[in-house]
């Protein structure tokens, strides 16, 4: 679809966080737009701004759960503006937990708005899409946790894993019937929005007769921390998701540093071996008395040759267990370094890079290898290259709470402390 002007718009979920921004997005193209919501306040306000910017808006309350309300929806879109081209099925909510812990209430409220909030909007506006025989796109809003399967996070991932699965069959089914209507699958990792905050959409009827256990708590303390950390923003969100629908793009990852841990899961799965936790927020193991420093090889490369097991090592320390945005994780500069990786019992470690300015970073050894020498070994390794590529100098900045590591490797601190994604750190030094 690359006409927008004077088209037509359908957003669920229009009222905060992706949808507002693809409605906003969607206005400045000159777009005609229908917003549903189940929030009215909320609804209100985001309808008031984007009349004032001239759109022309109808605004429906709408639970996307509710197939009566959704059918209403797609009959008032085609009664005000008599055609609908674009449809973003975007609703959804994200409570979390250990899988057990979920009442038989959650099931239903997360399943109804993410699943048959998608279904919903399908079986009422596609037949129409259909028999207009206009160009037109659906955006069904999934997330990463439609690939993977994160811990404490099951009840949403099933229900993100539908999203994926019936948009795939969508497209298909679409071809099938000599259709040309696009689809996007927008799978984004964290972005701050009102995502963590869903319980404020939980109907009455969904309450849970169980207070939170423990673990709920906790797991919500994390989603928090990941989504407010998350560096792009849903304004990003909705202008990627634009150019997708543009260029007629199916999966759209917001957040491409997520896909070793997809290839991770599919390598999983074509071997036979156990699903890796993708976020690695499992508690920390106590080392293994089998990992030696004699039992450690050490491998050092480009990032042509090492890129799979550094990203793989490194999203699980910083974008699982420390919340950190996974597009952070990525930069130009690693096609320029030098990589190590550490390998115990055949398995990827750690990691760590030499900047070709003498700089080491990205330095991040998996939990389960921690206290076990391995990322003495790397810092080691990395100050070698260093040397014998006559650098005199070698300077890193370490999270604060690592400093007495680089202490014990003849690093001297300079400066005071200060932040970088959130997370304390300090800058060192050591001459060689
Ligand atoms: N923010 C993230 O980190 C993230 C990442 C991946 C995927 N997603 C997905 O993006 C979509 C949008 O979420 P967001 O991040 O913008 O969060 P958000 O909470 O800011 O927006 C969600 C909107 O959906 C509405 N909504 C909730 N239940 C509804 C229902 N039953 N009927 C109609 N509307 C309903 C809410 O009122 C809210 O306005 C969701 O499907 C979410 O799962 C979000």
């Amino acid at each position: 679809m690359k006409q927008f002007a004077g088209r037509v718009a359908v957003v669920t979920g229009a009222a905060s966080g992706f949808g507002l921004e693809f409605a906003r997005h969607a206005a400045s193209r000159g777009m005609q737009l229908v917003l549903a919501d189940v929030e009215p306040a909320a609804l209100d306000v985001a309808t008031a701004e984007l009349r004032a910017t001239g759109a022309q808006v109808l605004s429906c309350v709408t639970d996307v759960s509710n197939a009566e309300q959704v059918a209403l929806l797609a009959d008032q879109a085609f009664a005000e503006f008599g055609a609908v081209h674009l449809l973003f099925n975007n609703a959804g909510v994200a409570p979390v937990g250990l899988i057990w812990e979920h009442s038989a209430a959650d099931w239903q409220w997360v399943l109804g708005v993410n699943v048959m909030g998608v279904a919903n909007g399908l079986r009422s506006f596609v037949p129409r899409m259909l028999a207009q025989s206009d160009d037109c796109h659906i955006v069904n809003t999934a997330s990463v946790a439609g690939f993977i399967s994160p811990t404490t996070m099951g009840l949403y991932n099933a229900s993100k894993h539908a999203v994926v699965t019936l948009s795939e069959t969508l497209h298909h089914d679409l071809r099938s019937v000599g259709s040309s209507i696009g689809v996007t699958v927008l799978c984004p990792a964290f972005v701050p929005t009102g995502i963590a905050r869903s319980e404020r959409n939980r109907p009455a009827s969904a309450v849970s007769d169980q207070a939170p256990t423990e673990a709920t708590r906790r797991a919500q303390a994390v989603m928090e921390r990941a989504v407010s950390a998350g560096r792009l923003s849903a304004a990003d969100i909705a202008g990627m998701t634009f150019q997708a629908i543009e260029s007629r793009q199916f999966y759209l990852f917001t957040h491409p540093a997520i896909l070793p841990a997809v290839a991770g899961r599919h390598a999983a799965i074509a071997s036979g071996a156990e699903p890796d936790d993708p976020f690695g927020k499992r508690p920390a193991l106590s080392p293994s008395a089998a990992i030696t420093q004699a039992g450690i090889r050490l491998e050092t490369g480009s990032w042509d040759a090492l890129q799979a097991h550094c990203q793989a090592i490194r999203f699980r320390v910083f974008v699982g267990e420390q919340g950190i945005d996974p597009a952070l994780e990525l930069d130009e500069a690693d096609r320029d370094c030098l990589h190590c990786v550490a390998w115990s019992g055949g398995k990827a470690a750690g990691t760590g890079r030499l900047l070709p300015g003498g700089h080491i970073g990205r330095m991040a050894v998996l939990p389960e290898f921690r206290r076990s020498g391995v990322g003495g070994l790397i810092l080691e390794q990395l100050i070698v290259a260093a040397r014998e590529r006559g650098h005199r100098r070698i300077e890193l900045s370490a999270q604060a709470y690592v400093e007495s590591f680089y202490r014990r490797h003849g690093f001297t601190r300079e400066g005071s402390m200060y932040l970088e994604a959130g997370i304390e750190h300090v800058k060192m030094w050591r001459a060689l």
